[in-house]
């Protein structure tokens, strides 16, 4: 067991809430900055009733640099996980200010403080969307970045200060270098276990498995499945689904690596965080209907701007330095979404 303490911002919201619980179940102690934009304080009760454990909770906004700095002055934080970000594609294209003012300005005002506070270890939430349109379907780490939207952007901008950050301390030779892991996230679906916790999207979900769910529980009226003519092996999108209880241990090993001789030295690294194998929408569909016994009405519609037919992560590099890989499948990320839906079909009231 472990009394470091964890800052974790954006720790209200779907991912970060998952994120406490692996947390306080490894013996941490946590606390959360949120500022409430796209989460309830209710999914920080329900870590508290999982885990039986306690967390201190701040509601405010990372952009805030004094309400920061007090956090830190007043707490021992040791490692920060920044979760706190905006993430709709299509919102990011409407606003992208709003989407480069929220997460990038808001993790240089983050990583201000933190120098300034000499914490200097930082798991940062990428996104596997930095790489843009690859030639070759499984993405690997060193592939060339190339995000196509505002919100991915962002992600691949706050990649670029991270490194620019890490690099600095080769120039400056700093004995407290800046450990950082940069985790790019393939497509997160799934629930705690006990159906406490879950994805709680605002307004008709964008995402295909809460999509899904709420077709399943009759919130929706009918999926529509965004192209069959594909090349791939059914004709709908292959995705590398992750369930969210595996992505947020892969968190709890980059603390582990960032603190082992491996980063003695400092330095920034990307990892991809995903299964290494790719699900259709069809396979989804039908996964959903067996593991739940409900009917997923859905009806084929034209291609969404924007879409890839196919990728998926090679995950080797996590496997090699971190020690992590996925252990849950595709009917553990469908039956404990499916509970998490059915005992929660208003979300966080
Ligand atoms: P989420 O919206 O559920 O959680 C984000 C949390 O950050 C919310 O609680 C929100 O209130 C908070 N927040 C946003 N801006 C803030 C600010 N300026 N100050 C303080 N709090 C702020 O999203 P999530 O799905 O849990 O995603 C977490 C992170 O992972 C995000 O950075 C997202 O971009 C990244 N990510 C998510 C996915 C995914 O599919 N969910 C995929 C790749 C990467
Ligand atoms: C989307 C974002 C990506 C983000 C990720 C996780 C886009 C273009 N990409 O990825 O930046 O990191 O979410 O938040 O928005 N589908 C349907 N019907 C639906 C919804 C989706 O058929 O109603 C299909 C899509 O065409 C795709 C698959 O389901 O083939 C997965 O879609 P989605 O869950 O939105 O994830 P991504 O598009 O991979």
């Amino acid at each position: 067991m472990n009394e470091q303490v964890v800052l974790v911002t954006g720790g209200a919201g779907y991912i970060g809430s998952h994120a406490c619980v692996e947390l306080l179940q490894s013996g941490y102690r946590v606390i959360v900055v949120d500022n409430l934009s796209n989460s309830k304080i209710e999914s920080l009760s329900r870590v508290k009733q999982i885990t039986g454990k306690t967390l201190q909770f701040y509601q405010a906004d990372i952009r805030d640099k004094k309400a920061l700095a007090e956090i830190f002055a007043k707490e021992p934080i040791a490692t920060v996980m920044h979760f706190a970000g905006l993430k709709a594609v299509g919102e990011s294209c409407e606003q992208p200010l709003n989407y480069y003012h929220n997460n990038v300005y808001g993790t240089l005002v983050l990583t201000e403080v933190m120098a300034e506070a000499n914490v200097k270890q930082l798991v940062f939430s990428s996104s596997a969307t930095v790489y843009g349109e690859p030639s070759c379907v499984q993405y690997v780490e060193d592939f060339p970045l190339g995000a196509v939207n505002p919100y991915g952007r962002s992600k691949a901008m706050i990649e670029d200060i991270l490194r620019d950050l890490s690099v600095a301390d080769k120039h400056i030779q700093t004995k407290s270098p800046w450990k950082i892991a940069l985790l790019r996230y393939f497509n997160p679906i799934g629930a705690h276990e006990s159906g406490m916790i879950g994805e709680d999207p605002n307004g008709i979900p964008n995402n295909l498995m809460p999509y899904v769910s709420q077709v399943a529980i009759g919130k929706l009226e009918q999926l529509a499945v965004f192209g069959d003519d594909y090349p791939t092996r059914d004709g709908t999108g292959i995705r590398d689904y992750i369930h969210v209880v595996d992505l947020v241990k892969g968190h709890i090993k980059a603390i582990d690596a960032l603190e082992s001789e491996k980063f003695s030295l400092g330095g920034c690294k990307a990892y991809n965080l995903g299964a290494g194998r790719g699900c259709s929408v069809l396979e989804i569909i039908s996964a959903f209907e067996r593991v739940t016994g409900r009917k997923v009405n859905y009806r084929v519609a034209p291609r969404r701007a924007g879409d890839l037919a196919e990728f998926f992560a090679n995950p080797e590099l996590a496997l090699k330095e971190l020690n992590w890989k996925v252990e849950k499948n595709l009917d553990d990320m469908v039956a404990d979404t499916w509970n998490w839906q059915s005992k929660n079909p208003q979300g966080y009231v």
